[in-house]
């Protein structure tokens, strides 16, 4: 018996199956129910009493030896076979799930890339800003009503307060103050109103400004630059029109409305029936502006303009209801998907 064990010790040891039916196999031969090790402790019985501790342990020792091996077999095979299946590495990968570029991005950059091709600088400057950038500088005096057109956040209100700004022609004061002439700047930005929210109107919202200040610039050169915008923007057979206008900052000021390009004219529910939608306001830099800046106005001249880019998405994906641009549905951003 003793050999018996010693044989079947080494023959396990030096057992290799390839196949779960080489194992199963081996698994019968040794521990079926006819196996040998089961016959071994059939015998075990007739084995004089004071053997039987000695190949008692020994026996033991011989079972667990073959049932591990057999588990570690087991699990070699399993693990090869697994991994052929997961690692096919001719399957193409999977596709990563993108987002999409959010509507106000989408039209921020087209319309800084449109002014870009047209010479301009992209100047940006802070959101939090003082009384004298968002006001006093653009010739709204203290006190002056048309402050009233622009409900304003105040962080704090001493003598200069700190408040958000309203919009961004406070980056047109940054510039002017700051960089060499000719100036020829696209500022986009985030601006702040204390406005009830609706579909029309947001506390939050954004806006391009634009300014060209140089000797002897003309309201033509800005109309023109205007109307190449609206081209580039609304399509080549694009028309503009100028309505007069009131701004502290620009004087003469004006409106404008682009030719809608829905119904090229002929009049629908989003230009109400006008044939026209309105885009910016614009003007010829007040020369208080200017000096306010330390710019010779007898020198200098120039134009300045700004639209709400919200505004702009609106007119082109026709979205009527500006709290979508704010609540971050992913139905209604991954509508635009596809402009990525
Ligand atoms: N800052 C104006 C607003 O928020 C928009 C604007 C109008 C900017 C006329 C200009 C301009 O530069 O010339 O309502």
């Amino acid at each position: 018996m003793k050999e018996k064990i010693e044989s079947l010790l080494a023959e396990i040891e030096s057992l290799v199956c390839k196949t779960e039916n080489e194992i199963e196999e081996a698994r019968v031969r040794l521990l079926g129910k006819k196996g040998e090790i089961t016959r071994l402790f059939e015998e075990f019985r007739t084995v004089p009493s004071e053997q039987k501790r000695e190949f008692g342990q020994k026996l033991n020792q011989l079972k667990t030896a073959a049932a591990s091996k057999i588990e570690a077999m087991r699990s070699a095979v399993q693990e090869t076979g697994s991994s052929k299946a997961s690692f096919d590495l001719t399957k193409p990968g999977d596709a990563y799930p993108l987002g999409s570029r959010h509507p106000v991005s989408i039209v921020r950059e087209e319309i800084v890339e449109i002014f870009r091709k047209f010479g301009y600088d992209v100047a940006e400057g802070p959101e939090i800003e003082d009384d004298w950038h968002v006001f006093e500088a653009l010739n709204f005096p203290p006190e002056h009503p048309a402050r009233d057109m622009q409900d304003t956040f105040f962080i704090s209100s001493s003598a200069n307060s700190i408040l958000l700004r309203t919009h961004t022609s406070s980056v047109q004061v940054r510039a002017m103050e700051k960089l060499p002439l000719p100036i020829r700047i696209v500022c986009p930005g985030r601006v702040f109103r204390n406005e009830a929210i609706s579909a029309r109107a947001h506390c939050i919202f954004h806006q391009v400004e634009g300014l060209y200040i140089d000797e002897n610039v003309t309201f033509a050169d800005m109309k023109q630059a205007i109307l190449l915008f609206a081209r580039e923007m609304f399509g080549a057979g694009s028309q503009i029109r100028m309505r007069p206008s009131y701004f502290p900052f620009t004087e003469p000021s004006a409106e404008v409305d682009v030719s809608c390009n829905i119904c090229h004219g002929k009049g629908c529910n989003i230009c109400k029936g006008t044939g026209w939608l309105e885009i910016m306001g614009c003007g010829m830099v007040d020369p208080n502006v200017l000096e306010a800046s330390g710019i010779d106005s007898r020198k200098y001249s120039g134009f300045a303009f700004g639209m709400g880019i919200e505004r702009i998405a609106m007119l082109k994906w026709q979205v009527r209801d500006l709290r979508n641009y704010f609540e971050n549905d992913l139905r209604f951003l991954r509508e635009f998907e596809t402009s990525l």
